[in-house]
């Protein structure tokens, strides 16, 4: 059995959840509920980063001291994610004792190394990124994100001596043993690594409270990126240097860090170093995605134009919002969202996409059952029709058999293809074209004319069809999990016995799948027009 580790960055607890971290953790869940589907043993890891100075001053803004400021927003992430369907084994907080107990354990383990030491910083910092920042870095002397000058700041503090891992860390990375994709981003990466001195960095700060104190000298807290990667570890488990074999070795090194490129630099640059410093692996992918602009402009408080999970939500329900933002822009691009686009797809794709193709068929497949004329309530429990009488019958529906089994099996290899290599929006894709061919099958085969004949082979192309629509739900559930269920139903089938651990991937997949006596039932509307 494979194993696959995913995370997303942990969210800064400064701000409200927005839909740029909606984005990221809907595609983590997506690809975390993929890898499920086809029976790896899956570890999926969201959570907050609580701690530094940006933090430190919303609590005071706020009125409020910083342990309860923190948990009142960690909180709120979780009820979001609860709500959005997100199914993370673990959501980390790096204010949690055991997460800060193993970062001081880590932390002192490189200093005793000698990969730490007492030094003193100076250079230009932005408090918005807590980074410091290189002349390159800004765009006429302003941070490029917060649109502001960094600040000159000298102070005492402990660093870390990044530079000795710089070669090492090149090679893996143009090895691809250490992946950054899409391309582009790993090109960036290596001409920052060729292009500039890799220097060290400051992990320390001596006037910032509200972080972890290094255990060797208390007036110093941690730098608050060095705390937050090592959440990466500890959302394992992982207790420190010492815990040599605890169970976080199951899943680590991480298959995949999802983020966007605003923190791929400090994830390939000091994340890797303390890793190699730790003696541990390194993750075998960074995937970055693209941004998000609303209407062609950043989205941000001052223009009005934030999107929040919440108004999504309530516009085009949970499954609606993770169908939109996945389909919204090809994954690893920069993509631009708006109302007006959503609405447009919302009711292309899903209102008269899937929502209605499901009710076409269903409603079809309870008239065909009357053919038969024993089907007691029609409504509630009518069966599926039996096709094996038409089965070999007919050359037309014959062809059309072969043909539904030869593309399903195509289809399910371009979409684990698709998932396997994170294009996401590619196998949506398919997804969609699926639903097209059987919109299309449909309207070619008018089966309500051939129930009205009682033409014998109704029940094969009704097969067909709602046979297909197994493997759409299917396909469907990573992405859809509550529609997919629903179909499930719809087809008298059940998705928990889907996922269950003894049912095999290779099995359900194959054509056939749904029996001749399973019952069918009605479901209400999936996706209501928004008009
Ligand atoms: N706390 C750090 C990460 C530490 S990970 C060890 C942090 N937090 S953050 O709250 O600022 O989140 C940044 C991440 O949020 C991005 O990398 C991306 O995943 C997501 N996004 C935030 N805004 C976004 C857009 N406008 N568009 C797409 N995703 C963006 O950085």
């Amino acid at each position: 059995m494979n194993k696959f580790y995913i995370t997303t960055p942990i969210y800064y607890v400064n701000a409200n959840p927005h839909i740029g971290h909606t984005y990221t953790t809907v595609a983590a869940d997506v690809l975390a509920r993929f890898h499920r589907l086809i029976g790896d043993k899956t570890f999926f890891l969201t959570g907050t980063d609580e701690h530094g100075a940006k933090i430190e001053e919303w609590a005071r803004d706020a009125g409020l001291k910083p342990q309860e400021f923190v948990d009142r927003v960690s909180a709120k992430f979780q009820f979001i994610w609860n709500e959005l369907n997100i199914s993370n084994d673990r959501f980390i907080r790096t204010t949690e004792s055991e997460h800060m107990r193993a970062v001081q354990n880590a932390l002192e383990f490189m200093y005793k190394k000698g990969d730490i030491y007492k030094g003193e910083y100076e250079g230009l910092y932005c408090r918005g990124c807590e980074q410091f920042k290189t002349e390159r870095d800004l765009i006429d002397g302003l941070c490029p994100d917060h649109k502001v000058a960094p600040e000159l700041m000298k102070e005492e503090c402990y660093m870390f001596k990044m530079s000795k891992y710089r070669d090492e860390i090149l090679k893996k990375i143009e090895k691809d043993e250490f992946k950054i994709l899409p391309a582009e981003r790993k090109n960036e990466i290596s001409s920052f690594y060729k292009n500039e001195k890799l220097e060290d960095v400051s992990f320390s700060r001596k006037n910032v409270k509200w972080g972890i104190p290094l255990p060797w000298d208390e007036t110093h807290t941690t730098y608050v990126w060095a705390d937050a990667f090592l959440n990466y570890l500890t959302g394992l488990g992982w207790t420190g240097p010492e815990d040599k074999n605890g169970s976080w070795r199951e899943y680590w090194p991480a298959d995949v860090h999802l983020m966007s490129k605003d923190i791929l630099r400090v994830h390939a640059t000091i994340w890797p170093a303390m890793l190699l410093s730790l003696g541990l692996g390194l993750p075998r992918e960074l995937f970055i995605h693209g941004f998000f602009l609303v209407d062609g402009q950043k989205m941000s408080k001052s223009l009005g134009n934030v999107i929040s999970p919440e108004d999504l939500m309530n516009r085009y329900g949970v499954d609606g919002t993770r169908y939109l933002l996945m389909s919204a822009t090809p994954f690893g691009h920069d993509g631009d969202i708006g109302w007006n686009k959503f609405d447009e797809k919302y009711n292309a794709d899903l209102a008269n996409g899937i929502g209605n193709l499901v009710a076409r068929s269903i409603t079809l497949a309870e008239k065909a059952s009357l053919i038969k004329g024993d089907r007691g309530d029609l409504t509630q429990n009518s069966k599926i029709p039996e096709a094996e009488q038409a089965r070999y019958g007919a050359g037309k529906t014959q062809n059309h058999n072969l043909k539904f089994k030869t593309e399903i099996e195509q289809s399910w290899k371009t979409y684990q293809e698709n998932l396997l290599e994170l294009k996401i929006d590619s196998a949506i894709d398919v997804i969609n074209k699926r639903i097209k061919f059987l919109d299309g099958y449909i309207t070619e085969m008018k089966p309500w004319e051939m129930i009205k004949n009682s033409n014998e082979n109704t029940g094969e192309v009704m097969y067909n069809v709602l046979e297909s629509l197994r493997h759409v739900a299917l396909m469907l559930w990573p992405f859809m999990p509550e529609t997919a269920e629903k179909i499930y139903e719809s087809l008298g089938l059940d998705m928990g016995k889907e996922m269950a651990e003894d049912k095999k991937f290779e099995d359900a997949i194959e054509w056939g799948g749904l029996s001749f006596e399973t019952k069918i039932k009605k479901g209400g509307v999936l996706f209501p027009r928004i008009f």
